[in-house]
């Protein structure tokens, strides 16, 4: 189907655009002479130019004006019959289509072309008219006088916009994800975790002598930890698990003297979905022979400013540290937020002599304490409902009872404690902890652990009230990295708290001050393991390891009461030369997340699970039909 007028032939025919891909027979060539190229009678169409581009749509300026130049992208915008702007993911140039008469077939055609269909221009670049600039825009100075406009592949009515202002649901934008990665923030995030990873590789690779090596992912069931996903076999009742990490396979990697480990290591987890929670994600996994905690800090603090995204500012040459003791007692958490302050302070001291039935009763107790928050004008932005509901939603989760006490702008006290607190008592309490007028005060009195947990939850939630309010305390472009040290080796088990298990896992290492303690009170021993901390989320935890088999299996067998048999091959490896080892892994979706500041690490993955770990794209997972299932010897039952 050729039409040929005044100075227009316009092709309607198929065009390779990849060796692979054959464009269905819609697609259409239009091959323009425009009469202000200067270029005499029509061009013989020249197929292959189809498959390249000369230039991507976002780097044109005017020290292209007058070259000939050829851009693929997706119809962004038509603006009245003249202009359309052509989109890439290197961003948007605006195109004149062929004036007078010779280009209204192609005006024509392009009209009618939906937005968001595929289209390939030819033509020249010419400088914007003096004062129709576009200085918001870096092609701004410019456009693109077509003199050939194909239409690789027009676009059926899409679901959703894709431009960054129109609203979609989250559920929308997943079932479509494909159509959602085409916009600018989520190509933005996974372009800047590609060029990280990139660097994370030639940190390791090249500069520190690591091995990247990929492990199985179908493997066998891990004691303690995560739950893990099984995978049916044809063997009847023999299942595969998926590691919830790579963490057994670094470790055999240094008994077989890699010396230096590292992997972009996908992980699963049967735990469900959250905002930094996906069943199914990414770690940089790192392992080394003859370390120590210090040489892995050094190590992942270098690798962290190494690759780091320019923009973003420069790194501290080493992060802080933080004892787990600390970090619970300052901040009712192990990943503290040390963006702000807002610590809790201990005022047990001052409330001793209180005649409060709950401050008495809980000094009575082992661990009792006392201890409050002061919240920098706190009575002015949280009252009434607002700070009661958080207040019982803490109790709710915690069981713990938190008091609170407003400063009024005059300094008197509002408070159910009021008949309670002696003169010189409110004058301690508003002393140690700083309170001034507008401020509030919450109190916790219980079992140090109880109380710090729920001040430190609380902490967070008026932190981000006063947000709401506009009273700004944790400055999203700023990056406060923390290591966390001294963990405890094990904790009682929820369901039992009799028991111990691990606090991480099984292989972490005792601290060696605490060896002693292993074999009389485990319950006290302190770990070697190390937790990274930004902006008061964990971003990647490590350890050194357990290397020899006499106490790997202590821990295994005499603490942790694990059956030793399902580590047997682990345990072996040990008695065969294993070197003093550990590593570290970092959540690669949470450090992306944080540095983009994406609310969920959705945002960095191109195709996330939704919050029930459901692809809302392809709907897995899907049933399974009875004879797909026999060869695995599993039958699904209603209940
Ligand atoms: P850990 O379990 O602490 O350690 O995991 C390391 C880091 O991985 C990230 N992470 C997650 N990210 C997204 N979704 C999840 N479900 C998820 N779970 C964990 C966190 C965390 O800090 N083998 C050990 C590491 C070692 O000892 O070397 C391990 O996996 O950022």
């Amino acid at each position: 189907m050729m039409a040929l007028r005044a100075g227009l032939r316009l092709f309607i025919g198929c065009a390779a655009v990849s060796r692979r891909q054959v464009i269905r027979s819609f697609c259409l060539v239009h091959r323009i002479q425009a009469a202000s190229s200067g270029h005499e009678g029509p061009r013989t169409p020249d197929l292959s130019s189809f498959v390249s581009r000369s230039h991507t749509c976002g780097e044109l300026n005017t020290d292209h004006v007058g070259q000939e130049v050829t851009l693929c992208g997706w119809l962004q915008y038509q603006r009245g019959d003249m202009f359309l702007v052509l989109r890439d993911f290197h961003g948007l140039t605006q195109v004149i289509l062929p004036s007078g008469e010779f280009g209204s077939e192609v005006r024509k055609q392009v009209k009618e072309t939906p937005l968001e269909s595929v289209l390939l221009v030819k033509g020249i670049v010419i400088g914007r008219p003096s004062g129709q600039e576009n200085p918001t825009m870096p092609t701004g100075a410019i456009e693109v006088q077509a003199e050939q406009v194909q239409i690789l592949n027009p676009c059926k009515p899409l679901p959703f916009e894709i431009k960054d202002f129109v609203k979609k649901t989250e559920a929308l934008r997943m079932q479509y994800r494909y159509l959602d990665i085409r916009s600018a923030q989520l190509q933005y995030n996974l372009r800047i975790r590609s060029k990280m990873v990139m660097k994370m590789r030639e940190y390791l690779c090249n500069q520190h002598g690591f091995v990247d090596v990929e492990t199985p992912t179908l493997f066998k069931r891990t004691p303690g930890g995560a739950k893990e996903f099984v995978v049916p076999t044809q063997e009847r009742g023999k299942f595969y698990s998926l590691p919830q990490s790579p963490q057994q396979f670094k470790q055999l990697l240094m008994v077989g003297g890699l010396d230096r480990y590292f992997q972009i290591a996908r992980c699963y987890r049967d735990e469900g979905s959250r905002p930094d929670r996906q069943p199914e994600f990414t770690q940089v996994d790192i392992e080394m022979s003859f370390v120590d905690q210090l040489g892995i800090r050094r190590l992942v603090e270098g690798l962290l400013r190494y690759s780091w995204p320019e923009d973003k500012g420069p790194l501290p040459d080493s992060f802080p540290i933080m004892t787990y003791a600390e970090a619970m007692s300052s901040y009712g958490v192990d990943k503290p937020d040390t963006r702000f302050e807002m610590k809790i302070t201990d005022v047990t001291a001052q409330m001793r002599t209180a005649q409060l039935g709950f401050v008495q009763e809980a000094l009575g107790k082992p661990h009792g304490c006392v201890k409050a928050i002061r919240v920098p004008e706190g009575a002015k932005h949280i009252k009434g409902k607002r700070l009661d509901s958080m207040v019982e939603m803490v109790k709710k989760q915690f069981g713990q009872e938190v008091m609170t006490i407003a400063v009024r702008s005059d300094g008197s006290w509002k408070t159910l404690l009021v008949k309670y607190l002696g003169e010189e008592q409110r004058q301690d309490l508003a002393r140690v902890t700083g309170a001034v007028a507008e401020d509030l005060l919450l109190v916790a009195a219980g079992q140090h652990d109880a109380v710090c947990t729920a001040l430190g939850k609380l902490r967070l939630d008026v932190a981000s009230r006063l947000e709401e309010c506009g009273v700004f305390l944790r400055d999203p472009k700023s990056f406060h990295f923390l290591w966390v040290v001294d963990f405890p080796l094990f904790l009682p088990k929820e369901d039992n708290l009799e028991e111990l298990e691990s606090a991480h896992h099984p292989f972490t290492a005792p601290h060696s001050e605490d060896m002693d303690l292993l074999y009389t009170e485990p319950a006290k021993v302190r770990g070697q393991h190390y937790d990274l901390v930004l902006n008061g989320n964990e971003i990647g935890g490590g350890s050194i390891r357990i290397h020899s088999a006499e106490l790997q299996r202590w821990v295994l067998q005499d603490v942790l009461k694990e059956d030793v048999g399902l580590l047997s091959h682990l345990l072996e490896a040990l008695e065969s030369g294993a070197p003093p080892h550990g590593g570290i892994a970092l959540g690669l979706d949470r450090l992306i997340a944080i540095i983009v500041g994406a609310r969920s690490i959705r945002e960095v993955i191109a195709f996330p699970k939704s919050f029930r770990g459901h692809d809302l794209m392809s709907n897995a997972p899907d049933y399974v039909s009875p004879e797909e299932l026999k060869p695995y010897h599993i039958k699904v039952t209603d209940k």
